[in-house]
Order: structure tokens, then sequence, then C-alpha cells
């Protein structure tokens, strides 16, 4: 972040909450709807920073088709401070649609098999941006390992993504299973990707809402439901975030939806 902006946000009194997009399955959208959220917070004048928790396989990037000078792997050698290694995406906060990005390190491994102390340095870290932000947006890796339960606990909320794959919901199942015994505090929402229908999505909630209420004893709220949208395929495909490449589609939409349910 620029010196003069860090000033300019230094007196803010209140914290960016924190929030981690999970899934128990890979593959269920995460990164391309993290970096939706960041795009329809920047649309409503928060700014956010959006940071690559998917550490080794890092591939926010790659989607948004930019080359970042710095990185977390920066960061972890102690070459630069966390704020040092943000890039700007369309134009950074402040500008529509604009966010910053916390890159992890595509494509060489570097940060692969990384030591939970470095995970909870940079965890702790991202704490410490939270006062320049109105909102983060941690995008975590796949699956329930300890790593991805360290970047949930910074996080004040954690959304689980499903599709309605009985695989995905399963693996949905115990990552919130996972999530209570780490976190019993820890307050899930979910999201429903991929639905083929907003009803059917729906539906593939409750059932899992059920599941959660009679095993967990809890029942973490609907954030909402995303349909498949080819334009989603298609956008990633051009490395355009999908703000900019289909600001109309329904995709878009119901992340625009999703964005506001999470500020309520
Ligand atoms: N709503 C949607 N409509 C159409 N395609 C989608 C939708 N959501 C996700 N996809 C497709 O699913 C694929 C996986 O998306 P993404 O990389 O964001 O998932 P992920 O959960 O981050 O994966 P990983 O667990 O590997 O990190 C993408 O190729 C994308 O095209
Ligand atoms: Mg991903």
């Amino acid at each position: 972040m620029a010196v003069a902006a860090k000033r300019a946000v230094a007196s803010r009194t209140s914290k960016a909450p924190i929030t981690a997009i999970a899934s128990g399955k890979g593959g269920v959208g995460k990164t391309w709807l993290s970096v939706s959220l960041a795009c329809a917070f920047g649309r409503t004048n928060r700014r956010a920073l959006l940071v690559d928790c998917d550490i080794g396989l890092a591939n926010v990037d790659v989607q948004l088709g930019v080359r970042p000078e710095a990185d977390l792997s920066s960061v972890m050698r102690g070459w630069l401070e966390l704020d040092a290694a943000v890039t700007p995406i369309l134009g950074g906060p402040g500008r529509p649609g604009g966010f910053d990005l916390l890159p992890g390190h595509s494509g060489s491994g570097a940060l692969a098999g990384l030591k939970l102390e470095e995970v909870h340095r940079i965890a702790q870290g991202i704490s410490t941006l939270a006062p320049l932000y109105d909102r983060i947006i941690l995008d975590c890796a796949a699956g329930v390992d300890a790593n991805v339960m360290r970047f949930a606990r910074a996080a004040d909320r954690v959304v689980v993504v499903t599709t309605e794959d009985p695989t995905a919901l399963t693996d949905a199942y115990a990552f919130l299973k996972l999530l209570r015994l780490a976190q019993p505090t820890a307050q899930p929402w979910i999201i429903v990707n991929l639905a083929d229908t907003r009803a059917s999505g729906r539906r593939v909630y409750e059932q899992l809402a059920k599941a959660t209420e009679s095993y967990l004893g809890i029942r973490p709220p609907l954030a909402g439901v995303i349909c498949r949208d080819p334009r989603v395929g298609d956008s990633i495909r051009a490395q355009t975030p999908l703000c900019v490449r289909h600001p109309q589609s329904q995709a878009f939409e119901d992340v625009l939806r999703i964005a506001e349910a999470l500020s309520e």
C-alpha cells in the first residue's frame, strides 16, 4: 500500500472483519468467488484486501492475469513487510471494483510444505492489516489440514463453499465438524455454488443445515446460492475478473447479493 494511502487510513478506529472462504472438497469455486467478492466490495466503496492463502498452489494472480512483483514468499524470506507485498487490482481500493491483493506464490511450489509456525506468523500479520481495510477475504486451500484451520482461526467468519454434489456436501459437513472442534466459537456460513437452480441450491443447503443441526448443534446461515454460469469459466480462461468481463452475469449478481448478506 502506498505511504500516502496508508497515512490516510491510519487514523481509522474500525477493523475490517476477516472472512475465510473455505471448503472441504476442492474445485468448488472458492478462488473466483473470493476475487468476485473483493470486486463486489470495491464496487460499494469498501476497501477490500484479498489474501491468497492457498499456500503452495496459489492461483488468484493467475485468475486475475497479473504478475505481482512481490508476494507472500518475499514476506516469508524477511525481504518485505506484509503491507509492502500488496498489489493493487483494478486501480486498488477506492476505485470502482478495485481492491488490494496479497498474492501467494504460484508456479514454483516455494511455499509448499510451510511450517505451521510460519502460517501462524502470516495469519497474525494479516490481523494487523485489518485497521487499513473495510473487508479482508482469505482464499483458503481446500480441505481440513492444520494450515487451513489456522487461517480459519484468524478469521471472524468462515464461509464454507459446497456444490450440490454429494461428495462436496459430505466434505463440507466434515469441514464444519472439524472447524467446530478446532474453534468452538466459530460462526460458519454456507454458500452453495454451481447450483442447477436457486431452488435446488436452497434444498441442498437445508439438507446440510439439518445434518449440522442434528449432529453438531449448529445451523450455519445461508450466505447465498450461486447458479452454474458459463461466463464464470469464460472469465477465468480470459484471466479477467467476472465483474469486468461479465458484470451483468447472473453469477456476479449472486455474488453482489452475497456481499450484502455478509455485511449485515
Ligand atoms: N458458478 C459457476 N459457474 C460455472 N463454473 C464455475 C462456477 N463456479 C466455479 N466454476 C468453475 O469451477 C472451477 C474451479 O473454480 P475455482 O478455481 O475458483 O475453485 P477452487 O475451489 O478455488 O479450487 P481449489 O480447491 O483447487 O482451490 C473453475 O474452472 C470455474 O470455471
Ligand atoms: Mg482455489
